[in-house]
């Protein structure tokens, strides 16, 4: 059987690790601050926006919320960035990806502080990592370091292949893993022969962002398969290819219209390999942990706590 991964485990013992944090900084200075911008109503956007800013609520972490209109100018975003700088109580500024494309994002990531980036994607920061200085990560890339350090995981010599190469996931993905001695490969739609590939992996990371594009010939005997993905499956078709296997997924589709798939067919991934993360309940909760513990990094920092 299988092993399943599960990030709400670690992400529980990461809040847990976290409250004493914020209860330091509020009783020495003040809560951490993070300042959230959303801009346009893409509703996966939308979504992400109010677990973050509901994981806040939870660990006493000031947040602020921002919501320009999709037809917002490039300069205007970055404006709300400067001004968000300026704001002593706030420690953190998140930008939410994608943006509208009218949006010059490589303008509007430059602006925030490299101080208050609690994305890690600055490319100051990136460098950082880059060239293994310490500075913030990724909250994503990020989780999955944390998974696998916490379920115990094997890193070093072995052979990692991360499918996807964006600069949210899969490349400073695939730095934190050559960073802890993996043999790493990065993947991506062009790659010649895909499954061959990521079949050499003993850990497997898919962050294509295309629903159970990672099927069994992907898949190596016995492999850690991490599956970043999460898509709306609204065909019922669709759903019954992925989860006729599953009687409860099934009947969840029934009733919501829609069911969550990973990046990773749900049934191979479950057959093959050795230890997996669920979707949901994976990588997804990693992420906005990653988020709160960058955010209480950078408040200690700018307060001396
Ligand atoms: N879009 C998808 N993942 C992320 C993330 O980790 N941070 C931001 N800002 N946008 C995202």
């Amino acid at each position: 059987m299988a092993r399943l991964l599960s990030g709400i485990r670690v992400r529980d013992e990461i809040f847990a690790e976290s409250r004493p944090r914020v209860e330091r900084l509020r009783e020495r200075k003040r809560p951490p601050g993070l300042a959230v911008i959303l801009v346009g109503d893409d509703p996966a956007s939308k979504i992400y926006v109010r677990n973050k800013v509901k994981a806040c609520e939870k660990l006493g972490i000031h947040s602020e919320r921002y919501t320009p209109p999709a037809t917002a100018a490039t300069e205007e975003i970055v404006e709300l960035v400067q001004r968000l700088n300026e704001r002593e109580e706030i420690d953190g500024i998140l930008v939410q990806m994608p943006l509208p494309k009218q949006i010059d994002s490589h303008k509007v990531l430059l602006a925030v502080d490299p101080a208050k980036d609690v994305d890690g994607f600055h490319p100051l920061n990136m460098g950082y990592l880059l060239t293994g200085r310490p500075g913030p990560r990724a909250c994503t890339p990020a989780g999955v370091m944390e998974l696998l350090h916490r379920y115990q995981i094997p890193i070093l010599g072995r052979r990692a292949v991360v499918v996807g190469r964006s600069d949210i996931v899969g490349k400073p993905m695939a730095m934190l893993l050559m960073h802890e001695h993996a043999t790493v490969t990065i993947c991506h739609s062009r790659t010649r022969d895909l499954p061959a590939v990521a079949r050499e992996a003993d850990i497997l990371v898919a962050a294509i962002g295309r629903p159970a594009f990672v099927t069994a010939d992907f898949i190596k005997e016995g492999a850690v398969v991490i599956d970043v993905g999460i898509n709306r499956i609204t065909d019922r078709a669709r759903a019954e290819a992925l989860f006729g296997h599953d009687p409860d997924k099934m009947a969840a589709f029934e009733k919501k219209g829609s069911v969550l798939v990973g990046d990773v067919h749900p049934r191979d991934v479950a057959g093959k390999a050795g230890a997996y993360t669920p979707v949901p309940g994976g990588v997804g909760p990693l992420t906005i942990a990653m988020l709160m513990v960058n955010t209480i990094n950078a408040a200690e920092r700018r307060l001396g706590v």
